[in-house]
């Protein structure tokens, strides 16, 4: 294969490359089983570094405009263009999905820069009319300070610059910790930062496992903790910081994701969204669909359609432009997958389609240390107590859910789970549509569409165990920047709003 990292690699703080404690670490091809470098392991002493450096460089980086700040990130937007297939292919090969997914990921992240550093030339905040004529008041933001910045593998480009573009536009400097499956997209986008000529300090890089990453939520100087991964992680970060004045936090956390399909579908539609929702990325995005609630009277001939596909859908090697699932990540997300499927079974599913174990044919060649699993469909009648049906499997791992009767009870059931992150909706009916926007409990929700592929320029984040704020996209901004109502009055006469005295009575 082409490329191999020239390792070890280091941490990026304070504009240097470093080795820290020394431990190391190995990236794995989870198509191969191989290794593709090896990597520092940080420890929380390189976290300090960085903290440190971040804040030291942050009084200087925040008082630079908003349009010097962006230009640094322009030049970034640039190298993610210019090493669009190499950053592509090495996402594909650390992460294990196909290879348009491997471009997709770094074209989103440039999305997201292009995003952040355009706004910096947009107008911000509001104007605000008072009561008094000779007051003007406008919202101003500021930024927070250090953001600090835990992301996952399974968009290990994209997601680091949801966190970071704009925290760092709005004035922040960041410490970053990139996911431990994925540290070569990690020392790419360092490198990337640093040919743009980012002041030492501003954007630092700490390699390594949850010790590091838990040290950045243990630091005091770091004002904002952006998360994105599983919601274990995710609420023992909300549940350190919640409490704690002038810390913020922002998570992004899955979900348990479904798609309505009622009996007024285009099954076309409802077919294309569903495999695209269920298979993509082998199941391991957020929004991935793991349930599709079927109206009673298209039911059997969306399975049909729906489960010869699944059989068929070509599972191989995520450098093949013809393949459609790559492995999953790692052997843990190996044996989860065959876990729930195990719990599924126990739970009296009838399985329609088991390829999980996949036959060795199917498996590319020399490849058999690889993470494969394919898709494991099956039906059962809805029943809240089922766990299979509660719990994200973060995998190729899909139920069937047969429902009769109107769109209130599809929703019921879509509604009926502790996540509420992606969704979507196939119905060729208006009032279904405009039910489902009104009622379904997600923060994403889709019509005739798969409940994956969101634009940078929409809030991605979700509601109930799914989130807290949105660490991502447009929405980040407020979990980055503090806004101040400011006030001036253009008059040398105090007067006060809400027919407040303004006199000052004295005993005399
Ligand atoms: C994720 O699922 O972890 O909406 C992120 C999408 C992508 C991002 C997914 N833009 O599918």
């Amino acid at each position: 294969m082409s490329q191999q990292i020239q390792g070890p690699a280091g941490h990026y703080v304070d504009g240097e490359w470093i080795e820290g404690g020394g431990e190391r670490f190995e990236s794995v091809d989870p198509a191969t089983g191989e290794s593709l470098g090896e990597f520092y392991r940080g420890t929380p002493a390189e976290v300090e570094r960085a903290v440190t450096a971040a804040t030291e460089a942050y009084p200087v980086w925040r008082d630079l405009s908003y349009v010097d700040r962006a230009e640094h990130l322009w030049e970034v937007f640039h190298e993610l263009r210019d090493r669009h297939a190499e950053l592509g292919e090495i996402v594909t090969r650390e992460c294990g999905k196909e290879i348009s997914e491997g471009k997709a990921d770094v074209t989103e992240a440039w999305h997201m820069v292009e995003w952040a550093a355009g706004n910096a030339r947009h107008p911000h905040g509001d104007v605000v009319p008072s009561e008094i004529a000779s007051k003007d008041s406008y919202m101003r933001r500021s930024p927070r300070g250090v953001v600090g910045c835990i992301t996952p593998w399974n968009f290990p480009v994209a997601i680091p610059f949801w966190h970071m573009a704009v925290a760092l536009v709005e004035g922040n400097t960041v410490v970053w910790k990139p996911a431990e499956q994925t540290p070569w997209c990690g020392q790419v986008v360092a490198e990337m930062l640093d040919d743009a000529g980012v002041p030492p300090g501003v954007f630092n890089m700490v390699q390594g496992f949850g010790e590091a990453g838990n040290a950045i939520v243990e630091d005091d100087r770091v004002d904002t903790v952006l998360f994105t991964g599983s919601a274990e992680v995710g609420h023992s970060i909300a549940d350190k910081l919640g409490g704690e004045p002038g810390r913020e936090v922002a998570l992004e956390m899955g979900g348990k994701n479904a798609i309505v399909i009622t009996e007024h579908a285009d099954l076309d539609v409802a077919v294309h969204s569903a495999v695209m929702s269920a298979f993509k990325t082998t199941g391991q995005r957020c929004v991935s669909a793991e349930r599709l609630i079927v109206h009673e009277a298209v039911y059997d001939e969306f399975k049909r359609r729906f489960v010869d596909l699944a059989e068929d859908v070509a599972v191989g090697d995520p450098l093949d432009e013809s393949t459609f699932m790559g492995p999953v990540v790692d052997e843990s997300q190996v044996e989860k997958f065959h876990e729930y499927n195990r719990l599924a079974r126990e739970e009296g599913v009838d399985v329609l389609v088991d390829r999980a174990e996949l036959d060795e044919g199917e498996i590319p060649d020399g490849s058999a240390d690889g993470y494969w699993v394919g898709p494991f469909v099956y039906e059962t009648e809805y029943d809240p107590e089922m766990r299979c049906l509660k719990e994200e499997v973060f995998g190729p791992h899909v139920a069937l859910i047969p429902y009769s009767g109107a769109i209130e009870r599809a929703v019921e059931i879509h509604n009926d789970v502790p996540y509420g992150l992606a969704g979507a909706i196939v119905s060729e009916n208006y009032r279904q549509l405009n039910y489902y926007r009104d009622h379904g409990e997600v923060g994403l929700a889709y019509a005739n569409l798969p409940c994956i592929g969101a634009e940078v320029q929409l809030p991605f984040g979700g509601v109930k165990k799914s989130g807290k704020g949105a660490p991502s996209a447009r929405e980040v901004i407020e979990a980055v920047t503090e806004r101040t109502a400011w006030t001036l009055n253009n008059s040398k006469d105090i007067e006060m709003a809400q027919g407040l005295s303004a006199d000052i009575t004295t005993e005399e």
